[in-house]
């Protein structure tokens, strides 16, 4: 067996008694250490010594730092992010919002404005952005950090030209209105058990929300109506257990509700249009 096969192999083992993807990290960290992409570690692994750095990062995942954070970056949706501490690391399950949006203006001219409250590293915003080539938009958030990492995303991605980002509460002050709003906020409840790692390395803003977790929903909910074009759409992130509390929150004033699942068939969505 090869040295690059045997470690991460061996650093597979050494990690799942602290990761439920503990073979997907070891590919990973590999492939960040040798400064390939994990499809040629996987289709063509190289033949040479494995770097020390790689055991390092092996060290920093098993104290349950996430992977994004060690190697600086995260895949969502069509684009790479650029993550570190102080931001949301993107989740897989957030692409919902993103495939909700597509289905919503198939065989339509796309969204020609767009609004992302909460946009971390710029998640929503520039997932869209890249979606739709004709689209501006505006990226929100309390957090100057996670604003940071918005701005060097798309100023990487070329949508600096594209994308305004902006410090706020929610849509605060914001007087225009959108074809499409994108949200995904903190929507845990405080003191709720998360799985290793995530509380210790994750900023509490983007996570926690309260006793049940529906604070920034209920903050939201009186700017909803005012921020919608006719046609559009707002695509807001829920807890897999929060359908009915949301929908009694944010559905009102004209807006109609639908909920959208995610690829592991939970709840994750909140799809608002005009009635
Ligand atoms: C769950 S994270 C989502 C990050 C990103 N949109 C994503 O999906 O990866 C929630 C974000 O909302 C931001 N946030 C929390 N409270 C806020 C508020 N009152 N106004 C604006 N943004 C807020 C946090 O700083 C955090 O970046």
């Amino acid at each position: 067996m090869k040295a690059i096969a045997r470690a991460l192999a061996d650093a597979a083992r050494q990690l799942e008694p602290t990761s439920d993807t503990a073979r997907l990290d070891s590919e990973l960290l590999m492939a960040e250490a040798l400064h390939i992409d994990r499809d040629k570690l996987i289709l063509s692994p190289p033949s040479r010594a494995v770097p020390q750095r790689f055991w390092d990062m092996v060290e920093r995942r098993k104290r349950g730092e996430p992977v994004a954070y060690i190697t600086g970056r995260r895949a969502f949706w069509n684009i790479e992010l650029h993550v570190g501490p102080g931001v949301l690391v993107p989740r897989p399950d957030s692409e919902v919002l993103i495939s909700s949006a597509i289905e919503h203006f198939e065989g339509k001219s796309g969204p020609g404005r767009i609004l992302d409250l909460g946009t971390g590293p710029g998640t929503l915003l520039l997932a869209a952005l890249d979606i739709w080539p004709e689209a501006t938009g505006i990226g929100i958030d309390l957090s100057r950090q996670a604003l940071s990492y918005a701005a060097a995303n798309a100023r990487r991605l070329g949508f600096d030209n594209r994308s305004t980002l902006r410090q706020g509460n929610w849509a605060a002050g914001i007087t225009e209105r959108f074809d499409l709003l994108l949200c995904n906020p903190p929507y845990i409840a405080d003191g709720a058990e998360l799985g290793r790692g995530v509380a210790e390395y994750e900023p509490d803003e983007a996570l926690f929300a309260g006793e049940e977790g529906l604070g920034a929903y209920r903050e939201l909910a009186p700017q909803l109506p005012g921020l919608l074009n006719p046609g559009g759409l707002a695509a807001v992130e829920i807890g897999p257990s929060q359908a009915n509390a949301v929908v009694a929150l944010l559905a009102r004033d004209g807006l109609g509700a639908r909920v959208a699942q995610d690829l592991g068939g939970r709840d994750r969505a909140l799809l608002l249009t005009w009635i």
